[in-house]
């Protein structure tokens, strides 16, 4: 299996990893089990993904203490653990990227997560007040304690970015990007390849409507559901665009006898500019099929021709 170097640290990952605010998230979704949770972690690594993504505020740390549970039973050593942290719930949840909070933010997820370093920490949003480059010596001296290994930003703007990275010491950006989501990070992109620091999309399926379960007269049932309230602005207009562009990565799926999910995340896997996919899952059957993207392997044409079905975006 390829292994991928996140940005300047010695931290090696699978590129298909799984994203987590699922497991144990009932803050952000209804009706969770939290047994599916526990089930699709189990899944997940045992088809040979080794990338968590969690944090604090999926479940306000009830997903991370699940992971810990589950991570118990397994080689520390082979899972790679990514997890952030920024609303400080001692002051109504405001963005606190101070370094006492930060410090505190981390010795929290190491108990939650029952192990003594994080792979990957990520500022999970900025602050008004604190100088991103000072965040980030914070995290490079708790990296220094052993801690954590690479150091991370999310739901930063490009020049949030650039002054955080100002010493060299951001490995690796997570912020929202997928076939339907490209335009805004185009520039970010082109950045962060520039100055090797790692990219991972967030939302990659777009919340569902990525995964070939909706077709063009769905509109209204997408809209309703918890991945349509996340998108949010997203217009009928681009919906139809985006049905478009799944009919014609149907076809490609049939030729690879493949689903339009394995086919979706097989595109991202193939494309230079993203390090690690980390879709979301709801059980472990979604989990066991998106695992079979990494057996599927893209021609050029077939990469381009994804391109090319969703250049309006
Ligand atoms: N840094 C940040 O601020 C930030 C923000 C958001 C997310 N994230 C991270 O990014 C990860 C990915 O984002 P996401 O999970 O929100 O969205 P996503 O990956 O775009 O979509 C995941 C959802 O798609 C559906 N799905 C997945 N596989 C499927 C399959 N094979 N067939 C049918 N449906 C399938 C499931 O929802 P349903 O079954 O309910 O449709 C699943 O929860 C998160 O889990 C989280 O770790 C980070």
């Amino acid at each position: 299996m390829k292994q991928i170097k996140i940005g300047k640290s010695d931290v090696y990952t699978t590129p298909l990893g799984l994203g987590t605010n699922k497991v144990g998230g009932h803050n952000l979704f209804q009706n969770l089990d939290e047994q599916d949770g526990y089930d699709l972690l189990r899944e997940a690594l045992k088809q040979g993904i080794n990338f968590l993504d969690t944090a604090y505020v999926y479940g306000l740390g009830r997903s991370e203490e699940i992971i810990g549970d589950v991570l118990q039973d397994y080689d520390r050593s082979k899972v790679i653990i990514a997890t952030k942290a920024a609303q400080d719930q001692s002051h109504d949840m405001a963005i606190n990227n101070s370094p006492e909070f930060i410090k505190k933010a981390v010795d929290e997820a190491l108990l939650r997560l029952k192990t003594d370093y994080i792979d990957i920490f990520y500022i999970h949003f900025p602050d008004k007040d604190t100088p991103k480059d000072e965040a980030i010596e914070t995290l490079d001296e708790i990296r220094k304690a052993g801690k954590i290994r690479a150091i991370g930003v999310s739901n930063f703007s490009l020049a949030q970015i650039k002054e955080a990275n100002k010493n060299g010491k951001v490995d690796i950006v997570e912020d929202q990007f997928s076939l339907v989501h490209q335009a805004p990070v185009k520039e970010e992109l082109k950045y962060l390849q520039e100055n090797n620091i790692s990219f991972v999309p967030f939302f990659p399926l777009a919340s569902g409507l990525l995964t070939g379960k909706y077709y063009l007269k769905d509109w209204e049932k997408f809209k309703n559901s918890d991945g349509g309230k996340l998108l949010g602005d997203f217009s009928e207009k681009q919906y139809d665009d985006a049905m478009k562009g799944i009919d014609g990565i149907r076809k490609i799926a049939a030729d690879h006898q493949a689903t339009v999910t394995q086919t979706v995340l097989a595109w991202y896997m193939a494309n230079p500019a993203i390090s690690v996919v980390i879709p979301g899952a709801r059980n472990a059957d979604q989990v066991k099929s998106n695992a079979a993207a990494m057996k599927v392997d893209l021609t050029s044409d077939e990469y381009q021709k994804i391109d090319q079905l969703f250049s309006n975006f």
